[in-house]
């Protein structure tokens, strides 16, 4: 595993140093990056002889100090080369370069040229940290999906007592190694997810839907992929960008997207339905719109198919992922959804508040088949999709030794 570690201008800068031992421990390689003022807290030998490696210091030297055509594009390279970019300790200034897209040195603009998982772990002042602007970086970088690893709570350097001091070097490389092995852990699988809602048509030119707006079955999606997976996404209309490099297969109505999923049981090792299917149809529209009249219309609907019900069916030993939208009593019906649907696991969450739908954020429970339930914390849609996928690997290790 290759890490970028990207250290910033602070005072706990000296523990970067300790993170580095660490993750050359875990098995990491780590390129050490220093931002101009990170040098002034450490040199820049500490690191080397830590890591075995040239630490980078600057945009435009190179080893002889003269700035050449390779040294120029080393960012990229550098970016290129390492899978996890990491930044301890990550100020208040890198974090809002990093939100807004600033690239006025070495480690912001590798940051720009990086398309893998990012980690930081904040340090600064606790009225830095609590200040609206950093909560908003923050916000948006966790919205872009990635790793906070949050502050802890005591004794500053500056004297005050509060949120913000560095968590511990132990904390951040476990983090950080974390991520590594998640990069891989579903290599050789296939993943089946259904997103979004679907459109039943009343007549030619209206039809029923509803508010999901596929967020979740998206971020799902490209974290199966990150880790590894094949990935074959079978949509309902969205308005939201599918990942790369997964199959997109669009569908409109309940029983398209029936179809498209039964097609492809065969490949799939495991199957998250995340799509909020509608629950009733006309089933037989008319082909010709139907007329405004002053009289009252009565619409006849047939309950669409389960399509949930009929993969718990024909699972197999396939992983079968569903989800709850509820309003009220959200433990139980998730656990109620798993046995009368034969799931391994349902991913509950309560809609109607300001998160679930359309939200970049939610806060679900797992309710998994060995009984078990799991809560997980408010986090962004694509934090929670990892989240899904942990469980979802150690429950298959649990229902394995149990046979
Ligand atoms: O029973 P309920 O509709 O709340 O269950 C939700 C789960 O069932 C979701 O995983 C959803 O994708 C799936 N479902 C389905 N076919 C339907 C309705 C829901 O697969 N017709």
């Amino acid at each position: 595993m290759n890490v970028l570690l990207g250290v910033g201008g602070g005072i706990a800068a000296y523990k970067a140093a300790e993170l580095a031992r660490a993750l050359m421990e875990g098995g990491a390689r780590v390129q050490v990056v220093m931002t101009a003022a990170a040098q002034e807290f450490v040199r820049p030998l500490t690191f080397a002889a830590l890591t075995g490696r040239k630490v980078i210091t600057d945009l435009f030297s190179s080893a002889s100090g003269d700035a050449t055509l390779s040294s120029a594009v080393e960012h990229i390279a550098v970016a290129q080369e390492n899978g996890l970019f990491a930044v301890a300790p990550a100020t208040a200034d890198l974090l809002a370069k990093f939100a807004n897209g600033l690239a006025d040195d070495f480690l912001t603009t590798a940051y720009l040229a990086f398309t893998g998982p990012v980690i930081l772990a904040p340090a600064m002042n606790t009225n830095m940290w609590l200040h609206p602007a950093t909560r908003e970086n923050v916000k948006r970088l966790r919205d872009r999906g990635h790793r906070i690893v949050e502050p802890e709570e005591g004794y500053l350097a500056c004297g005050m007592t509060g949120a913000g001091r560095l968590a511990s070097p132990d904390a951040i490389a476990r983090a950080v190694l974390a991520e590594g092995n998640r990069r891989s852990d579903l290599e050789g699988e296939t993943v089946l997810v259904t997103a979004g809602p679907t459109q039943e048509p009343i007549d030619p030119v209206r039809y029923l839907t509803n508010r999901s707006s596929g967020k979740m079955g998206y971020a799902i999606a490209e974290a199966a992929r990150a880790r590894g997976a094949r990935v074959i996404l079978v949509s309902g209309p969205v308005h939201i960008q599918a990942p790369r490099d997964v199959t997109l297969v669009p569908v409109r109505t309940a029983n398209e997207m029936r179809a498209a999923v039964l097609d492809r049981l065969d490949k799939a090792t495991i199957i998250v339905k995340s799509a909020a299917v509608a629950d009733f149809h006309v089933s037989r529209p008319p082909e010709q719109k139907i007329k405004k009249t002053a009289a009252r219309l009565t619409l006849e609907l047939d309950p669409t198919p389960d399509i949930l019900s009929e993969l718990g069916r024909r699972k197999g030993d396939r992983l079968l992922i569903g989800f709850a939208a509820e309003t009220e009593n959200l433990n139980r019906e998730a656990h109620r959804k798993l046995e009368t649907k034969n799931c391994d696991m349902i991913v509950g969450n309560l809609v109607g508040g300001a998160l679930g739908f359309d939200s970049d954020e939610n806060e679900v429970v797992l309710a998994l088949r060995t009984g078990e339930t799991v809560p997980v914390e408010r986090a962004s849609k694509r934090a929670i999709a990892d989240r899904i996928f942990d469980e979802a690997l150690r429950l298959r290790q649990a229902l394995h030794a149990r046979q």
